[in-house]
């Protein structure tokens, strides 16, 4: 096995532990910005994975939500989200994941992503395919935009000014529905192993992305910015899918930027 998987899965799941035992006890909530929240578990976990990755590859870059890490211009950088779905697991909402996803250059070539309630582990390694529990996993088959199950979400400091409202109306109108599960991590992997047929979100940050971007390529989908530009780590914008409804997706999305911009 990839000796970068291998450690990045040993590690998803020791941090994936801590998470599990501290979604069972009570919750010591802190703010970071008005509904931005943060746990201990956040830094209980992302310490563990931080301090692992530190001794196991002292000579990459480490880029941690939570501030951990350090990120020297390095070939290699290791994107950690130690607790993606934070506003769930402070309210026992079961859906939240470790994510850690390996970028050599800016390009995301292995990533792990571990949901530790519903024992899920996510992987991929850049042209070896994308697995959930071992098991090869593909985008699914879909190719209408209007039967299609499609996802978003909406980050905590764009909550006053944005314009994803209007997406998420739009694209309810035209899908069999949006859901919002409140995990971009596990989002990009529910569009890898078929059970959404999309997902966008504005204003991502790498640690949210590097791992998931990377099982819906290797599952066969595509990842892009809004104007269908190849997805930067930390753009503004992105729009995953299974490819065959990524077309009429971004034509719609292109759209409704249009008719924001107007309004603006
Ligand atoms: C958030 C979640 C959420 C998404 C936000 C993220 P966090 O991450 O992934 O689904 O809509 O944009 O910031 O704060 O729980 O790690
Ligand atoms: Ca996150
Ligand atoms: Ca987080």
């Amino acid at each position: 096995m990839n000796e970068f998987l291998k450690v990045a899965i040993e590690i998803a799941r020791e941090a994936g532990a801590v998470l599990r035992e501290g979604f069972a006890r009570p919750k010591n909530i802190t703010y970071k910005g008005e509904v931005d929240l943060v746990t201990e578990s956040d830094r209980r976990s992302e310490e563990l994975v931080v301090s692992r990755l530190q001794k196991y590859f002292p000579d990459h870059g480490i880029v941690a939500e939570e501030g951990g890490g350090a990120a020297p211009r390095t070939k290699y950088c290791w994107h950690v989200d130690p607790l993606d779905g934070t506003t769930n697991f402070a309210h026992g909402y079961p859906c939240f994941a470790v994510s850690i996803g390996l970028a050599e250059d800016d390009k995301p070539i292995v990533g792990v992503v571990f949901n530790p309630v519903a024992d899920e582990l996510f992987t991929a390694v850049r042209g070896e395919g994308a697995f959930l529990n071992q098991k090869r996993i593909r985008v699914s088959r879909v190719e209408k935009l209007a039967q299609s199950l499609v996802a978003t979400g909406f980050p905590t400091h764009l909550r006053k000014k944005s314009a994803n409202m209007e997406y998420y109306w739009q694209f309810t109108l035209r899908t069999h529905g949006v859901r919002r599960d409140g995990s971009a991590a596990l989002d990009l992997c529910s569009v890898a192993s078929g059970r959404f047929d999309a997902y966008w979100e504005f204003g991502l940050n790498s640690w949210d992305t590097a791992a998931g971007v990377l099982l819906v390529e290797e599952a066969g989908g595509m990842v892009t910015d809004l104007a269908g530009q190849p997805y930067r780590l930390g753009g503004p914008s992105l729009i995953s899918s299974n490819g065959g409804i990524h077309r009429e997706l971004q034509q719609v999305a292109a759209g409704i930027a249009e008719h924001v911009a107007k309004q603006e």
